[in-house]
């Protein structure tokens, strides 16, 4: 069988399996944004591959001298200005869209990203948990309140919550930063529930949310890949779409949307 038809006869399944399911689940990973030109982090041509994995004590760092922090984060130095330009400059692609139309069929319940580029919101998907933060959004680490980016003005730095007085920061979740309780909570809640769960675009090799495809196993639900590589997960899952999450997950949805209709 070539690899086309294998690929045809593994979204038929798919959508198959998501057609009948009662509750789905996205997991998307830095995959799912290449398409968009944000560079993943790991395998060929990920930001750690070339630059190297980066200091896991970063939230310890921040705690260290939140000042200099944020005058660094301000100024748009140090190792991660690839990433934010990228980040800056990207729009959704049709993977994002094709996400959002499976919600808007009902086919779709939540999707739990790992990505900080808002770039699901921008498709118009609603039912999202950002479980690394946002960048566009800041956060209290105190009383973890939230505010878009562009109505926080930054007056002083570190910023202070005017809320509780507490020290905000970015959204985005630093390595060695614990998840914030709310977004791991509904990560949790969403899991329990699933019964298919979409990996798409992820290694697999990150907790806690590596995690989450492990325990929808274990409760007796249904796994599938949608990556163009091997991934630590890929043996637990049922279905495999061995392919580019912004080629597939449109074939997915149309096949997907047909099948409801029928
Ligand atoms: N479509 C689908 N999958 C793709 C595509 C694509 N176009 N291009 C690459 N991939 C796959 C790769 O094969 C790889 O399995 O996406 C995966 C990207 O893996 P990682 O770079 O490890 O990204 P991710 O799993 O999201 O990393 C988890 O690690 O560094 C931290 O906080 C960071 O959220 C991130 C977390």
């Amino acid at each position: 069988m070539t690899s086309e038809e294998q690929l045809e006869e593994a979204i038929e399944a798919a959508a198959r399996l998501v057609v009948a399911s009662n509750h789905v689940v996205a997991l998307v990973g830095a995959g799912h944004s290449v398409e968009s030109g944000i560079p993943p982090f790991r395998g060929p041509g990920g930001l750690w591959t070339k630059f190297g994995e980066p200091d896991m004590l970063g939230y310890q760092n921040f705690m260290r001298d939140p000042k200099k922090w944020w005058e660094e984060t301000l100024s748009g130095t140090g190792a991660m200005r690839e990433l934010l330009d990228a980040l800056s400059q990207a729009k959704p692609n049709p993977g994002h869209y094709a996400l959002a139309e499976l919600e808007q069929m009902g086919q779709l319940q939540h999707i739990i990203t790992q990505n900080i580029d808002n770039l699901h919101q921008e498709a118009g998907s609603t039912a999202i948990t950002e479980i690394h933060g946002s960048r566009v959004k800041l956060r209290c680490i105190a009383c973890n309140t939230r505010w878009p980016l562009d109505e926080f003005p930054i007056e002083e730095v570190p910023p202070k919550c005017p809320q509780c007085g507490g020290m905000v920061k970015s959204d985005t979740v630093l390595f060695g930063e614990p998840i914030p309780h709310d977004a791991l909570s509904e990560c949790i809640r969403q899991t329990r529930m699933c019964d298919c769960m979409l990996l798409v675009g992820t290694s697999g090799v990150v907790y806690p949310a590596a995690g989450f495809p492990q325990d929808v196993k274990m409760a007796g639900g249904r796994l599938i890949e949608i990556n163009p590589n091997e991934t630590a997960l890929t043996t637990l899952c049922d279905i495999i779409l061995r392919a580019l999450a912004g080629t597939s997950l449109p074939l997915l949805v149309e096949r997907v949307r047909q099948l409801a209709a029928a």
